[in-house]
């Protein structure tokens, strides 16, 4: 038997995840984002029409209809072509913000190489966003492969995930993170365009941050727990899933981390704060922007919608969650995204 090139296993790695995120259940289990808990003070005096209400807002330097990107998921084998090209021309008609997933299989062979490539194709417009995970990261000596990656996308940004469980808990993955932050340094130091740090599900917490923003980096995405749980996916791939199993709700509810993140601006400290993880309808959009972001990402509901009901289908669940934005902005006289930033969140239960 031929060996497998390291470019095949990251192949059949990338297919199983979308496949098992489509069809098994691997939400958290005893932990939610903890947005649920939130609600907004109804403003029974808006003094505002609801024609006027615009949930518009700039990303990148681009215009967006609504604070939303579809989060970075797939690319990199046969069927990652067709799902990335109709996400992207779903998000260029929504005017939403899109991100490929990881490109490292685009690092070892040139095969797949389409199936990043067709986004900035299917959207000419929208900001795009290219994907590198953090163990390339602290392997790249310089920004050569990092400039090629993001031009295979006409990349707006480039994201590095920070994924420490995921790498731990796949059999064949790659614990190792020394050098990821002088990498990302790097980076943020030699790309044209701006670094994006992310985690999958875990969160980023307030002292991670401060790191990242020492090193340069002016881009958050929190990527919270009490979404999709990455321990659970591993769980179901391993034929041991003992400790995945234990694992299963590791890390910080979306919520939380979104907040410490927000409080670390009293610090002086500046960030675009991406919240993510566990975002599954508008309102839980518009509880991130008054929590403090300026921007929300959501993965797996959305490609699920895609994969159930097509184009369509997922163009009307951002109209749905446009119109729950819309809605709440009414309902607290917030005529623009930057005014539902101070709108108040409660928790009614405590009372
Ligand atoms: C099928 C699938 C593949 C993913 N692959 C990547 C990836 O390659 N790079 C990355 O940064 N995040 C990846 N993610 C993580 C998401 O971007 C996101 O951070 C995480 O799923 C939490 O968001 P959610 O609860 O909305 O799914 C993937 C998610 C899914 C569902």
């Amino acid at each position: 038997m031929p060996r497998k090139s390291p470019g095949h296993r990251t192949t059949s790695r990338k297919k199983q995840h979308v496949d098992i995120t489509l069809t098994k259940d691997v939400r958290f289990r005893g932990k939610t984002t903890g947005l649920e808990r939130l609600e907004f003070v109804h403003n029974a005096l808006p003094e505002l029409n609801f024609d006027e209400i615009d949930t518009g807002t700039r990303f990148l330097d681009k215009e967006l209809s609504i604070p939303l990107m579809v989060s970075c998921m797939t690319g990199g084998y046969r069927g990652a072509q067709a799902i990335n090209r109709d996400l992207a021309a779903v998000c260029e008609s929504a005017h939403i913000a899109l991100g490929v997933g990881s490109q490292r299989q685009a690092l070892e062979e040139s095969q797949y190489h389409r199936t990043f490539s067709v986004v900035r194709e299917a959207a000419p417009t929208i900001p795009i966003v290219g994907n590198i995970g953090a163990a390339e990261v602290a392997r790249m000596k310089d920004p050569s492969a990092a400039l090629k990656l993001a031009e295979l996308v006409g990349a707006d940004a480039f994201t590095v995930h920070l994924n420490p469980l995921q790498e731990f808990l796949q059999p064949e993955g790659n614990p190792a993170f020394r050098g990821v932050l002088a990498g990302i340094a790097m980076l943020v130091r030699s790309l044209p365009i701006p670094v994006i740090v992310k985690e999958i599900g875990s969160g980023l917490s307030p002292d991670v941050i401060r790191r990242l923003l020492d090193a340069g980096v002016r881009i958050i995405d929190v990527a919270g727990a009490g979404g999709t749980s990455w321990a659970g996916v591993e769980a179901l791939r391993r034929t041991d899933p003992g400790i995945a199993e234990r694992f299963w709700d590791w890390g910080i509810p979306t919520a939380r981390a979104l907040a410490d993140a927000a409080a670390l601006r009293s610090e002086g400290r500046q960030m675009t704060l991406i919240a993510s993880g566990g975002i599954v309808s508008g309102l839980d959009t518009a509880r991130c922007i008054a929590l403090g972001a300026d921007m929300t990402a959501s993965a797996r509901p959305l490609l699920g919608a895609l994969h159930r009901r097509g184009r369509k289908g997922l163009r009307a669940l951002i109209e749905d969650w446009s119109n729950d934005i819309r809605g709440v902005m009414f309902l607290t006289g917030s005529a623009r995204i930057s005014d539902l930033r101070s709108a108040k969140l409660v928790t009614y239960r405590d009372l």
